[in-house]
């Protein structure tokens, strides 16, 4: 079936499957494979997404949900000429390795400063339980929230 929603402010159509994920189709209709595929279970957060504002695995939101509303990926934060400020934190705090994660901790991270600007460790704790990354030990992702938070 064809759907037709709004990604990065940008309106688009795609004929997906009736089964087919948000993940999929961003990533493979869109030509947008920012989001990551890790797991396609919710368990990595590497996929993590807005829609309608609200933070979401993409590969556990089926593409035809999506029809008619607004999507926000990685892609779509910062702009041509600057990076966005969580991106910019993330890069500079070394909070990158492999990266497989970051897409997705930095949605997260978005999502976070936008409800909480100045959290606690134990909210940013909280707000990224859901993002696993296998490379980092966390510590510079911390660091790299804090520098984002301050900034
Ligand atoms: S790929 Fe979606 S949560 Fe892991
Ligand atoms: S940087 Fe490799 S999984 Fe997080």
């Amino acid at each position: 079936m064809r759907i037709a929603l709004t990604v990065n402010g940008e309106s688009l159509e795609a004929e997906v499957w009736e089964g087919e994920s948000l993940l999929y189709a961003l990533r493979e209709h869109m030509g947008l494979p920012g989001s990551k595929n890790a797991c396609e279970q919710g368990e990595c957060g590497s996929c993590s997404v807005l829609l309608d504002g609200v933070l979401v695995c993409a590969c556990l939101v089926l593409a035809v949900q999506a029809d008619g509303h607004e999507i926000v990926t990685v892609e779509g934060l910062g702009s041509d000429d600057a990076l966005h400020p969580v991106q910019e934190a993330f890069a500079m705090t070394g909070a990158v390795q492999c990266g497989f994660c970051t897409p997705g901790l930095i949605v997260a991270t978005v999502d976070l400063l936008a409800r909480v600007p100045d959290p606690t460790d134990d909210q940013i704790r909280e707000a990224l339980s859901g993002n696993l990354c296998r490379c980092t030990g966390y510590a510079k992702i911390f660091d790299a929230v804090r520098m984002a938070a301050g900034s």
